[in-house]
């Protein structure tokens, strides 16, 4: 039996590896030349602990010194020494660069490009190779914009058990990629696409999940439902809520596939508000206007974010208000201009910042 491992690290890019159910994570990491940290490779010394985000185990054995009972019940783990039961998520400590590996580069042609209102387009991209190109659900790939030198980060809207790459773009005023879209692009071109990246994905669901999305932001949020629609582990014993909101009525988008997803997820319910006052839908206003008691459940819920950088402030105070502190707070808050793009992926466990990563570029 072999399982999918992904090695996170520090600096966003995530490197898969096939192992088999006999050895170590170590060891197969070592013959895929993936130099992750380690010393004694005896569970002696704790250099190559690391962060499981999902999925079961064996831990092997090792000593307190190098992780302690209290730390491996948190779900710190020791890759010399672990064997998969699963498909696993592990936060690696250390960069990419120290481990030699790099985000890998694609060429990929466009499928479809469809335009759900004047400022939002789904872009599909199909590559040669698909079962080449792995990613976690909610992750993003760097876009170079053909024709020019711009790089731009989307995230995939599409959950990675799909033949399809999708990706939702918000236009951006004299933006390169808009500029692509709106005037040259046509079905077939050819353009390069490097990753996965980011930290903000899907981890098991063990409480309840509250949902955020701003605006395009509801794009790595539908590709973690789609997993959940169909994955074995697609049938939460735990509620989970979106609440979307966007500026104007236009900014409503993918609202059939929010439909699909609560016909099909147990337990899976959905609110979508625009601040617009003029709107005409039912709940107008921000989303943090929209949020019940009952899907903070006093603190024992897993929010993940995306959105802007004022509606991650919002949040934040909204929390700090009704004295609330998640039990972990995944959020991407990404800025779109005309020159730039900018994620940011932060990730709190009760209120402390465990990970933080910066990406984006400036062309
Ligand atoms: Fe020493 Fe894993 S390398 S405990």
């Amino acid at each position: 039996m072999t399982y999918q491992v992904a090695l996170s690290f520090e600096d966003g890019v995530t490197s898969f590896v096939t192992v088999n159910g006999y050895e170590t994570v170590a060891d197969a990491a070592y013959k895929s030349r993936i130099n992750i940290p380690f010393d004694c490779r005896d569970g002696a010394c704790g250099t190559c602990k690391a962060f499981c985000e999902s999925g079961t185990y064996d831990g092997g054995d090792y000593i307190d010194e190098a992780l302690t009972e209290d730390e491996a019940e948190k779900g710190f783990c020791l890759p010399c020494q672990m064997t998969p039961q699963s498909d696993l998520v592990l936060q690696i400590s250390g960069t990419s660069e120290m481990a030699k590996v790099t985000a890998k580069t694609y060429k990929a042609a466009v499928q479809d490009l469809r335009w759900l209102s004047d400022n939002t387009a789904a872009l599909s991209l199909r590559i040669e190779d698909r079962g080449t190109l792995q990613y976690l659900p909610g992750q993003y790939m760097n876009l170079a914009v053909p024709g020019t030198d711009a790089v731009r980060s989307y995230s995939f809207s599409s959950g990675p058990a799909l033949e399809e790459l999708a990706f939702l773009i918000r236009t951006a005023p004299d933006g390169a990629m808009t500029g692509y879209l709106k005037d040259g692009a046509a079905v077939g071109d050819e353009l390069e696409l490097t990753g996965p990246m980011g930290s903000f994905f899907l981890r098991d669901v063990k409480r309840p999940v509250l949902m955020l999305a701003g605006g395009t932001g509801i794009a790595p949020l539908l590709s973690m439902l789609e997993t959940i629609a169909t994955t074995p582990q697609g049938h939460p014993l735990h509620p989970i809520h979106l609440v979307y909101g966007v500026t104007f009525d236009k900014d409503l988008v993918e609202l059939d596939k929010l439909e699909h997803y609560a016909g099909v997820i147990d337990q899976f319910t959905f609110d979508y508000c625009v601040a617009d006052k003029d709107s005409t839908a039912e709940k107008k206003g921000y989303v943090t206007q929209h949020i019940t008691g009952t899907m903070l459940n006093d603190g024992d819920v897993d929010v993940y974010l995306c959105g802007p950088p004022a509606m991650v402030d919002a949040v934040r105070g909204y929390w700090a208000e009704q004295g609330i502190t998640p039990e972990n707070f995944y959020y991407e808050r990404f800025a779109v201009g005309s020159t730039s793009s900018v994620k940011e992926t932060v990730e709190e466990h009760e209120g402390q910042r465990t990970y933080a990563e910066v990406s984006g570029d400036n062309h």
